[in-house]
């Protein structure tokens, strides 16, 4: 299957399957890789660990990963880089910029800085072309800039990025940003406590071709049913620091969904579940019943996390009945919390 517009053959494994993404002619896994916790924020992981979990996703035929500038300062991309190297797969790499700034003010997205950001990207991703940029969730007003996407299509016309999109935290975010022809994708928090996107935003991007990523699939861990009230989380693992939402938006650790009601929710899932499939498959079947969705971006810190989150492909479809049983759930316990926020 040849990429248009990216000069190379990608690859299918047959326990995955490929969605289109956008206008780009790419067909990507429909689980593919987050690259947040092996750069950091979620407490320590080894090179040895983070090398190990991207290997084990393109061999389990992941073709798209997510990264961003500052997950761990360059590191998540420089080990990206590593692999790439020592793999024959040709790999698309979605970064992301912005978030080097100081403050989150719209006034800093500049053709100085943006070409900066891109500039470093592609230094430690060493290519000479990003395959594609999000901005990463900056202030609303910037979607009301248009020179912002003016100084992206510079960047695509002098071969510095082939495409962009955005990553955000809000629906109407999402909505204003698609009016830009050269959005290709947009990212953003989708999983069975998050489903606000579903509403409007899927319709639209969809008639637009626009790629949806769903960011934060696995909220944050709490839909792998694996935590406990009691679960201790590292001082520099975000679910610690930033459970409150004292250094980032809320709704990046665990979806904004308050633990406690997380946890209780996600028992509930529990009894939901088909032979045969783990609950971490479950919340990714979930989001991959939605057709907008080009992928799922689920982040994975062990072989083992990857190769049961690649499985979900593979794993039949939801039944209307368990589909309903999650909206209602939804509706009941987790929309009052999440559903106006973002
Ligand atoms: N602003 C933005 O643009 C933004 C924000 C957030 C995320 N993202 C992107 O979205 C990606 C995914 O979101 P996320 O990483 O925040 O959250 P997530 O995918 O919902 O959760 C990932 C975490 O869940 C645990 N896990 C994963 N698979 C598991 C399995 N099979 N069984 C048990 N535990 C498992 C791992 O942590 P533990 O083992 O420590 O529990 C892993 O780090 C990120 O990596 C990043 O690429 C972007």
């Amino acid at each position: 299957m040849i990429g248009i517009g990216l000069q190379f053959t990608l690859g299918e494994e047959p326990n995955m399957e490929y969605r289109p993404l956008g206008r780009t002619g790419w067909k990507v896994s429909e689980v593919s890789f987050g690259a947040w916790a092996i750069g950091g924020s979620w407490g320590h992981v080894s090179d040895e660990d983070g090398l190990a979990s991207l290997n084990q996703a393109i061999d389990c035929g992941v073709n798209f990963i997510d990264t961003a500038d500052v997950y761990g300062n360059g590191r998540s991309e420089r080990l990206i880089a590593q692999v790439k190297r020592s793999r024959k797969e040709q790999i698309i790499v979605a970064t992301k910029a912005g978030r080097r700034l100081p403050k989150q003010v719209t006034e800093g997205y500049t053709r100085a800085n943006l070409t900066a950001w891109v500039e470093d990207s592609l230094r430690n991703l060493s290519v000479d072309s990003l395959d594609l940029l999000q901005l990463h969730c900056p202030p609303t007003e910037v979607y009301y800039r248009p020179e912002v996407f003016g100084i992206l299509d510079d960047l695509v016309k002098a071969g510095r990025i082939r495409y962009y999109g955005v990553s955000l935290e809000k629906v109407e975010e999402a909505l204003k940003a698609i009016e830009f022809p050269g959005v290709q994708s947009v990212q953003v928090i989708f999983n069975c406590f998050r489903q606000r996107p579903a509403e409007l935003l899927f319709a639209q991007a969809k008639q637009k071709q626009v790629g949806i990523l769903a960011r934060v699939p696995l909220a944050s861990g709490l839909l792998t049913g694996k935590l406990r009230p009691d679960s201790a989380f590292a001082s520099d693992d975000h679910r610690n620091f930033n459970r409150y939402g004292n250094a980032f938006d809320l709704g990046e650790t665990f979806s904004g969904v308050d633990y406690e009601t997380g946890l209780a929710a996600a028992e509930e899932i529990r009894s939901l579940l088909p032979k045969g499939m783990s609950m971490s498959q479950f919340a990714l079947k979930w989001i991959l019943m939605f057709d907008a969705v080009s992928c799922a971006i689920p982040g994975g810190k062990t072989p083992a996390q990857v190769s049961e989150n690649c499985d979900a492909s593979a794993k039949p479809a939801l039944s209307r009945e368990t589909m309903a049983a999650v909206q209602r759930l939804y509706e009941q316990k987790i929309r009052p919390l999440v559903h106006h926020r973002w």
